[in-house]
């Protein structure tokens, strides 16, 4: 309930803006002309607004959500091009009728995008660490994204093609920017991308993930509204827009979208077990703690 009111904020707070998750939905030739993708967790967020992407660069696309109202109406805003199937990526069974589901309403399956993802809620330290949070956290972040590549091979080793992606983080990249079992689960699909990478391009299939530097998305915004208890929404949005580096932008679910479009597009056919890092720089420096120098005097 509460993650379906956050994405009523979000998608509200960005209509107020003049923006619309539907933007821009046109029928011209694109990147994506004919392919037919999967997207896990694609009711709301990153996995909505690449949705929309894929459907604009002609693609028929399919939004495998647990959350089933939002997927509904996300399918529905996003027109003939969009389905939904209700789909829980910790059951295999799920992914595998999602999977199912797509190849008898499109006839193959060409992009298959593990977007699906949670934060948690665990203390800070290992020593209070909750490991049946890490359990459940690592069944929707890691076994999730397993099981869709599992059965998204299934159908893409005898097609001798398809395009595997995943979404990590630039807290899988490095330590210290969220909780343990947040930034063990998405080190764990840069892994996952190498060594799946590994196996299927001798059937002309190419596994790469995509690492986003923090957005302003439902997942996010509730996450910093735990640690900021009593600001508003707006405010929580703004200090996660602000967290970043590079002057003048901020990370937005239209920029993973772009590079999940790249990836999956014949634009990147040499491209195979690539970790896409959108961060704006973020995490390729760090700055010495040096004082000010006008603060620094000669000890005498
Ligand atoms: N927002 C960020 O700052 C950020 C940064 C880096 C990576 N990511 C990753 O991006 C991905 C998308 O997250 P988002 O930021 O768009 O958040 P979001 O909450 O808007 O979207 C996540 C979607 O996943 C769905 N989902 C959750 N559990 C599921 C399950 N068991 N089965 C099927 N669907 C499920 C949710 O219903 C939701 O629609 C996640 O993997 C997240 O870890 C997010």
């Amino acid at each position: 309930m509460f993650r379906t009111g956050l994405s009523k904020y979000v998608f509200i707070s960005r209509a107020l803006r003049g923006e619309s998750f539907s933007r821009g939905l046109s029928t011209q030739a694109g990147r994506l002309e004919g392919k037919v993708a999967l997207i896990t967790g694609a009711a709301s967020g990153i996995g909505r607004e690449t949705a929309t992407k894929f459907i604009n660069n002609g693609a028929k696309v399919v939004i495998a959500d647990i959350q089933h109202q939002l997927g509904q109406y996300t399918a529905e805003e996003l027109g003939p091009n969009a389905s939904f199937i209700s789909c829980d990526v910790t059951k295999e069974s799920d992914i595998s009728n999602a999977i199912d589901y797509t190849v008898s309403k499109h006839s193959k399956l060409d992009i298959m995008y593990n977007n699906a993802g949670v934060a948690c809620k665990t203390a800070p330290s290992i020593v209070d660490l909750d490991l049946a949070v890490f359990d459940r956290v690592m069944d929707i972040n890691v076994r999730g994204v397993i099981a869709g590549i599992k059965h998204a091979s299934r159908v893409m080793i005898p097609q001798r093609t398809g395009s595997i992606l995943c979404t990590s983080s630039v807290t899988g990249l490095m330590g210290g920017l969220s909780q343990h079992t947040y930034s063990v689960s998405k080190c764990a699909i840069i892994g996952i991308v190498k060594s799946l990478a590994a196996e299927l391009c001798k059937y002309g299939i190419r596994v790469n993930c995509i690492s986003p530097f923090a957005i302003a998305t439902p997942l996010s915004v509730h996450e910093m509204c735990r640690l900021f208890p009593g600001i508003d929404g707006q405010r929580v949005i703004e200090i996660v827009q602000n967290s970043g580096a590079l002057e003048g932008a901020i990370c937005e679910e239209s920029d993973v979208a772009n590079a999940a479009l790249y990836l999956a597009s014949d634009e990147a056919k040499y491209v195979s077990g690539h970790n896409l890092v959108v961060d704006g720089g973020f995490t390729t420096f760090k700055s010495f703690g040096f004082p000010a120098p006008d603060a620094v005097k000669n000890r005498v």
